[in-house]
């Protein structure tokens, strides 16, 4: 999501850094804005300069240091709470006093996260897109308990720079986006594990039934079979509710490997690219 975050912002005339440890994922992200751009300009939505001022206004590296002049960090790794604590510390003492640290998690408490930066804390923010981010709309902002009001009304209005349409949510896991959607998907695997109709069928009711562009199990593979059950486990320890437990289907598949679009195997089979 990451890469989608930067490309947006470039597109929106914001110069940015990519920041990741891995060179492979730098290149990764590299390759999926060429290939974003160069559609949109296929298609005409920009023109060739415009692609390219977009593509030169992000810069990549694996030293956060090199980003220290930063107004805006957003943090977008993996859905876990010891990996985020870990990159916040970093972010506090990177970026100067009033660079508003921003985290794109899907369900993790904003307040747990800013436990992490002490007196910094009213600088921390949810900053929470949608896959995948240039198409999506939505950001889901959320407030931890000391997030100021500064931070917020900042982060509306860069999402609303960026073209998004900014919509606040409360500080409960899983906020209102995930805590929605997660059952739903949830269910579907079990409506799949109890043999209430293939996968196929299950996904094809929903769509035409509800008009959702992807059926629910399409959807937990284009998220990722392990993001999910990771939101969900979340969702599970914080609320204690046995509906947010991942459906053992779901834990079977993740165990396997088979963590959907990514791995080119999931509910469903991908050609991998
Ligand atoms: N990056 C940039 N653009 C993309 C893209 C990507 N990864 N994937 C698709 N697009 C663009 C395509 O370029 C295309 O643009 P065009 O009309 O100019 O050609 C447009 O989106 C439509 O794509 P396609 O024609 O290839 O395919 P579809 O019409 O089937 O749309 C979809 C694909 C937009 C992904 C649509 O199926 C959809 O909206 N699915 C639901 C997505 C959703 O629910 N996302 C939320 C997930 S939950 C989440 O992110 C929260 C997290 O915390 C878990």
């Amino acid at each position: 999501m990451g890469s989608g975050i930067s490309l947006v912002a470039a597109q929106s005339g914001i110069d940015c850094w990519q920041i990741d440890i891995s060179a492979e994922q730098l290149e990764r992200a590299k390759a999926y804005h060429a290939k974003t751009v160069a559609r949109a300009v296929s298609k005409q939505r920009m023109t060739e300069e415009e692609g390219t001022a977009a593509l030169a206004r992000i810069r990549y590296t694996q030293s956060m240091a090199d980003g220290r002049n930063a107004e805006w960090a957003v943090e977008a790794a993996s859905e876990n709470v010891d990996v985020k604590k870990k990159i916040f510390v970093a972010m506090q003492s990177t970026f100067s006093a009033s660079t508003v640290l921003a985290t794109n998690t899907s369900s993790i408490s904003i307040t747990d996260l800013a436990s992490a930066v002490g007196a910094d804390a009213h600088r921390v923010i949810g900053m929470h897109f949608f896959n995948p981010v240039p198409v999506m709309k939505l950001v889901e902002v959320i407030k931890g308990l000391a997030t100021s009001a500064e931070t917020t009304a900042r982060t509306m209005e860069l999402s609303k720079a960026m073209g998004k349409t900014p919509v606040p949510a409360n500080d409960r896991a899983g906020f209102v986006s995930n805590r929605v959607l997660m059952p739903m998907i949830n269910e579907a695997f079990y409506a799949w594990m109890e043999g209430v109709a293939e996968p196929s069928d299950i996904d094809e009711i929903m769509k035409l039934g509800c008009n959702f562009p992807m059926g629910p199990l399409r959807l937990a593979d284009f998220i990722g079979l392990d993001v999910c059950h990771d939101i969900m486990m979340v969702l599970y320890r914080e609320l204690g509710h046995p509906k947010f437990f991942p459906c053992p289907r779901l834990r079977q598949l993740v165990q396997a490997g088979r963590l959907g679009d990514k791995s080119g195997c999931g509910v469903f089979e991908y050609p991998v690219s």
